[in-house]
């Protein structure tokens, strides 16, 4: 398959924002240190550089979900592959990801980890496709809002590829012709 690549947001880009977030979630957070949930793999990246800008001491913990259906369409069905080590009873919990795409990832998300009783439940998340919504969900932090195009690179992949571009790029083939 013929694949091109198209720097949509530079690292330079991504660092400055990044920083922006971690100033504001520490303002907003500084009484209550949260707990940072990744949403692996795509948010590894991004999770990595955002703590260590934090100024209020975090802890971590990671979580895997799949969604069924093909590479790029969600399906809307949530499967738990990897879960926390730990309650998140009565803790501050940040839940961190790479993308928000129709929404329906993160909404199933955030109501399972709602119903394990967390004193308060955010997410972060660093790129939004807002125009793809499928249900709605607003996250309390955003990185960028993007176009619908389909994108790899800083954590987020097509088929396991790209997540190691330190760019975020667009990638154009024949299945995302755009
Ligand atoms: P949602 O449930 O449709 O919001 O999908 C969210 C998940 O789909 C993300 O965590 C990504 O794994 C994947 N995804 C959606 N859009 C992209 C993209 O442009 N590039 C890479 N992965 C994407």
């Amino acid at each position: 398959m013929n694949q091109e690549l198209e720097v949509l947001l530079s690292r330079e880009k991504i660092a400055l924002r990044v920083a922006e977030l971690a100033d504001d979630i520490s303002r907003d957070y500084r009484e209550q240190p949260p707990l940072l949930i990744c949403v692996l793999k795509g948010a590894v990246i991004f999770m990595s550089d955002l703590m260590r800008l934090l100024k209020i001491p975090v802890e971590i913990d990671f979580m895997a979900v799949s969604s069924y259906g093909s590479a790029t369409a969600s399906s809307g069905v949530v499967r738990i592959l990897k879960d926390l080590e730990q309650s998140i009873q009565g803790r501050d919990v940040l839940i961190v990801e790479d993308i928000v795409d129709t929404g329906l990832t993160l909404n199933y998300l955030r109501e399972n980890l709602a119903s394990r009783q967390p004193r308060s439940l955010k997410v972060v998340t660093l790129l939004d496709k807002p125009s793809r919504r499928r249900v709605s969900f607003n996250p309390d932090y955003c990185g960028f809002a993007i176009p619908d195009r389909f994108v790899v690179g800083y954590g987020l992949d097509f088929n396991e590829q790209y997540r190691y571009l330190p760019d975020i790029c667009v990638l154009h083939n024949e299945a995302n012709s755009g």
